[in-house]
């Protein structure tokens, strides 16, 4: 059914502009590094100390230390993986807050952060969500303002994964630095990958990443880089088991990577994130932040010349990344998202993005927004063809 769909998907034309939700699709060595991993190294990483094991421990290091190359890290063991972006903030801020805690966020999280915010708080912790412009960006100013004696922590989206509203983390970081001694988690979902990120220029402490949207790696991975400042001795694991490590202990032990990561961990996806790191590594990640804005101006520009249409999120490129979204006066997004798909196999997302406080600081509550994420593959004639399918069907309704 799913192979059947997509052999239709690709003999009719189909143009994928829903990188934010995940990339597809993934360069070729992604693929080859996962059937790979499963074919000659499907040990069990850091276990049986077999040539299988052994092997399969090798490729979990190499994607580490391919990551702490791509984000500047200099201790590859500082990386954990994780199952996805959700679990790494669930680990960071589950890991570092206690009752009495005091939290900083934004109005324009994605629920990957405000759920357990949210859960926190109603046991104990508390929190301030620091208003966002109607573009999305967050001041500085107003997140120092926010600061109490008591604040362990600041969370916030690098980039909006609805509006792709790029916030001044360096500035805000900075901000943070000279008054506290609260540490800067970074939610780099919709960023990993997809622009240049080194986690001492910007001054943030923890860094959460997807591996399967800009890293373009598969889903099923991700993971949490803890900077210097972070003593890992101060946080707890969201879970606790089987390292392969010091297994004559029932207690957890407390070096890293293995006091964060119980379990088998996802071996082959890993490995395909490790391919998709080498690959970025190779590649100019400011050029391809570049090519992507350009695409994302074209679709500016051919949306603004389209009846009754709002565009969101910041205009100036080095306030946002390459993920835009709008409404139509008069139209459910549902019925735009349905036209793109079923009548020109455009793919979108539309809805609330999982991110109902976003849309809240964009006004685009409860309806929600069509989403556009080009990515590394797109084409100019894709953008030209999705604008054309837009005034096709914002024309003829
Ligand atoms: N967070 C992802 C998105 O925005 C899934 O679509």
């Amino acid at each position: 059914m799913g192979l059947e769909l997509l052999r239709r998907g690709t003999k009719t034309r189909m143009i994928y502009l829903d990188h934010a939700a995940t990339s597809w699709p993934k360069p070729p060595d992604v693929v080859l590094a996962m059937r790979e991993f499963l074919d000659l190294a499907g040990g069990n990483p850091g276990r049986s100390g077999h040539r299988l094991s052994v092997e399969a421990g090798r490729r979990v290091y190499l994607a580490r230390e391919a990551l702490a190359v791509l984000f500047g890290v200099r201790d590859p063991l500082r990386v954990l993986f994780t199952l996805n972006c959700t679990h790494a903030l669930n680990l960071a801020l589950r890991g570092s807050l206690s009752p009495g805690d005091h939290v900083v966020t934004s109005g324009m999280e994605h629920n990957s952060a405000m759920r357990p915010l949210r859960s926190l708080e109603r046991q104990g912790v508390s929190l301030t969500v620091v208003p966002c412009s109607a573009e999305g960006l967050l001041a500085p100013d107003d997140v120092a303002a926010a600061l109490t004696d008591r604040t362990r922590l600041a969370v916030f989206s690098h980039a909006s994964n609805v509006c792709g509203a790029l916030q001044p983390v360096r500035e805000i970081a900075q901000c943070i630095r000279a008054r506290s001694s609260a540490l800067v988690l970074l939610d780099a979902a919709q960023t990993a990958g997809s622009m240049p990120i080194d986690l001492a220029e910007l001054g943030v402490d923890l860094l959460a990443f997807s591996g399967h949207k800009g890293l373009l790696g598969p889903p099923g991975t991700g993971g949490l880089i803890l900077g210097p400042r972070v003593d890992p001795r101060t946080m707890t694991p969201l879970w606790q088991g089987g390292t392969g490590s010091r297994s004559e202990y029932e207690e957890q032990p407390e070096h890293l990577p293995d006091k964060f990561e119980s379990g088998t961990p996802n071996g082959v996806g890993i490995a395909g994130l490790g391919a998709a790191a080498r690959w970025l590594l190779k590649q100019d990640l400011q050029a391809l932040r570049e090519r992507e804005m350009e695409q994302v101006r074209l679709l500016r520009q051919g949306l603004s010349a389209l009846p009754g249409l709002t565009v969101y999120g910041p205009e100036r490129d080095d306030r946002r990344i390459a993920v835009l979204s709008f409404t139509a006066a008069g139209e459910p997004v549902s019925n735009i998202g349905r036209r793109l798909d079923e009548d020109f196999g455009i793919l979108v997302r539309v809805g609330l993005h999982c991110a109902p406080a976003a849309h809240r600081t964009l006004g685009t509550f409860p309806g929600g927004t069509v989403r556009l994420a080009p990515g590394p593959f797109t084409a100019r004639a894709e953008i030209e063809a999705t604008i054309q399918a837009l005034e096709t069907i914002l024309t003829t309704r």
